[in-house]
């Protein structure tokens, strides 16, 4: 179990002469065996964000610190350890060594670590049938499908049993169907293992296993939800649930009422002044309840 936190994260990326500002000034703190799921537009800053963590790249300004250790001043030496040992990356493509067996696959982190043969073979087939593929594991990647080769990432991921897994987009190239699998996968990973799991989604059905979900725009978080939260917001105006009809009600009312309001001063039934004292008051109350519909809209 880790914990992470990111305080005033800036990542700008030089090309040339042109700076990309990636991350700018972010918060964030993920608790021990905490699934913290983040949300984001293309472009915002999830990948980035990831690298960060994971200490594959490292920050312009502002800190990383996982249990303690501030991952953003490590030297490359202890990254590299820091990455094998703590760190478990699951990727949308699955990551896998196309000429290795599934088995072999889930052995390699650990070859790289040097843990000797017999013992991570055990332990590989143990992690295998975690996973459910122990009938697959003599099987290559181009002889699996995509969820068992999901799996099969997700358990060379587990290897080295690093307390934390990063994941980008792991059902990203998954059916619906398939991703499900993967999410109750993730489920297992947090309640029965205890890991501390941050995963980059766009898919609800990860979504709703998370604690919590953290929304990030243009390099920022910029709220931070329960799944609760979330069915309400994506379910809601699907299924006409109450609170969002009667927000539509009163828009559609206030709406009418600036309508007749305009009729009226262009009938010059009521002076300039009645007019714009009363249009401003109804164009408030109208933002406030777009501004209220917009809180269910994800
Ligand atoms: N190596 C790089 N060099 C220059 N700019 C980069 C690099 N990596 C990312 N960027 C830029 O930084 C910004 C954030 O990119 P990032 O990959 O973190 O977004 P993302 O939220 O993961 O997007 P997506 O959902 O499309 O994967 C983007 O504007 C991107 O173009
Ligand atoms: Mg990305």
């Amino acid at each position: 179990m880790s914990e992470v936190l990111c305080e005033r994260l800036v990542k700008i990326y030089k090309t040339g002469d042109i700076e990309v500002v990636a991350l700018r000034d972010l918060d964030l703190r993920v608790d021990k065996g905490e699934l913290r799921v983040i949300v984001g537009p293309s472009g915002s800053g999830k990948t980035t964000l990831l690298n960060l963590i994971g200490g594959i790249d490292q920050p312009s300004a502002g800190r990383v610190v996982v249990d303690g250790i501030e991952v953003s001043k490590l030297a490359r030496r202890q990254l590299v350890e820091y990455r094998r040992k703590k760190v478990g990356f699951v990727f949308q493509f699955f990551n896998l060594i196309p000429t290795l067996t599934a088995l072999e696959n889930v052995e390699l982190p650990m070859a790289l670590v040097g843990v000797p043969k017999e013992r991570r073979r055990k332990r590989a087939i143990e992690l295998l049938k975690l996973v459910g593929l122990e009938a697959r594991m003599h099987h290559r990647p181009d002889q699996l499908s995509g969820g068992e080769q999901q799996r099969v990432a997700i358990a060379s991921a587990l290897a080295n049993d690093p307390p934390l897994i990063l994941a980008d987009e792991p059902t990203g190239e998954l059916d619906t169907v398939t991703g499900k699998q993967i999410a109750e996968l993730f489920r297992r990973l947090r309640d029965e293992l205890g890991k501390t799991i941050i995963i980059v989604t766009h898919d609800v059905s990860i979504a709703m296993i998370a604690d919590r979900i953290s929304r990030i725009r243009d390099g920022k978080i910029i709220a931070t939800i329960t799944p609760a939260e979330l069915e309400v917001a994506e379910v809601v105006p699907k299924e006409g649930y109450e609170i969002v009809k009667m927000l539509e009600e009163r828009r559609e009312q206030l709406k009418r009422e600036i309508a007749k309001l305009e009729e009226e001063f262009r009938l010059k039934k009521i002076s300039a002044d009645e007019f714009v004292d009363r249009y401003s008051k109804l164009k408030t109350k109208l933002e406030e309840v777009e501004e209220e519909i917009s809180k269910y809209s994800i």
